[in-house]
């Protein structure tokens, strides 16, 4: 059978998925609202092969095992049913997403494996359809499949949960700017984190009904390109995720003290007149959401506080690509 190869790019949730509604199907309990992101992505090469005894997966080069690897097969699995195929597949994936900078890596993996896998196994799906298929490996994969502004309706059921576009060529001055805290707490991933939570958090309920009574606002903040309305519903957003978690019990917490500086750095720098405002994800990192003409404003003041920082910036990202054969 034919290879197909796909790039997906990641993305930063500006109002988040945490939590889900159903957790075979992977729908969620709130519409999120993402950007994708240019500088981050991950090329994923699949072929299925009568001649494979098993699923063989390489990432960087180097054979995938474990719960990592019994994640794909899962996920392959999927593609076989709907294809009603049997035969094993040979995956390939290089990620082009840097480890440090602790971005989502499962947003583009998941949904480059979707595009290569369902072409490969010769399925012919709409974007919609892709959608709803990269949701399955990872909830945030599904947004991986379109570019610049999109949301995830959360629907209610598989066919009614997928992502759509909100704005694809976004021509305004807004980048995220990571700023990477080497400073690790132990981890817990978003799926385990984001379940505990849920179960336990006192405030789930609130959260769910905060974020999706912002969407409206969030899409017309994009829609009207009003930087202030977008950054601060972000990063309220993300404040009102994290205080889920360190409300749940026992309670838990991926912000460091150093996270907490960021945070407060950038209300001191709006004060000042710089809009900037914070986003963060199941990890210590601060994502700024800001202007490209201040970034130097941004990373002095950065460096006057914490000088062992280091930041990487990402501008707005396209949309999935698939080709056939090994190679973009
Ligand atoms: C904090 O998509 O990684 O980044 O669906 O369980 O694989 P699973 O979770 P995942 O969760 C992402 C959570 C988040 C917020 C977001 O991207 O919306």
């Amino acid at each position: 059978m034919r290879e197909y190869t796909a790039r997906a790019h990641t993305n930063i949730a500006l109002l988040k998925y945490w939590g889900k509604a159903d957790t075979d199907f992977i729908i969620p309990t709130t519409t999120s609202i993402s950007l994708t992101l240019d500088e981050f992505y991950t090329d994923t090469s699949v072929k299925f092969d009568d001649d494979l005894v098993q699923d063989q997966v390489f990432l960087n080069d180097a054979p995938l095992a474990g719960k990592s690897y019994d994640k794909i097969v899962r996920f392959l699995d999927i593609v076989r049913q709907e294809a009603q195929l049997s035969t094993h597949a040979l995956v390939k994936s290089t990620n082009h997403v840097p480890t440090a900078a602790g971005l989502a890596s499962s947003a583009s993996a998941f949904a480059a494996l979707a595009g290569s896998a369902s072409k490969a196994a010769g399925l012919n799906l709409t974007p919609s359809e892709l959608s709803r298929l990269a949701r399955r490996g990872s909830g945030s994969a599904s947004r991986s499949i379109f570019g610049g502004f999109v949301e995830w309706q959360r629907g209610d059921s598989d066919e009614s949960s997928y992502a759509k576009v909100l704005q694809a060529d976004v021509d305004w001055d807004i980048q995220l700017l990571t700023v990477i805290i080497n400073d690790q707490p132990k981890k817990i991933d978003s799926r385990g984190g984001m379940q505990h939570t849920q179960a336990t958090s006192p405030f789930y309920a609130q959260w769910v009904e905060n974020t999706n009574a912002a969407v409206s606002d969030m899409e017309a903040a994009i829609a009207q390109h009003d930087f202030e309305k977008l950054g601060s519903l972000a990063e309220s957003n993300a404040l009102q995720m994290h205080a889920t978690n360190t409300t749940a019990n026992p309670p838990f917490n991926y912000l460091t003290d150093q996270s907490w500086t960021v945070i407060q750095l950038a209300a001191t720098l709006r004060q000042k007149g710089i809009e900037v405002y914070a986003t963060m994800d199941a990890g210590p990192n601060v994502k700024l959401i800001s202007k490209q003409q201040d970034t130097q404003a941004i990373t002095e003041a950065l460096a006057a506080s914490l000088p062992n920082v280091q930041t990487v910036a990402a501008t707005p990202g396209p949309g999935i690509q698939i080709v056939k054969g090994a190679k973009l």
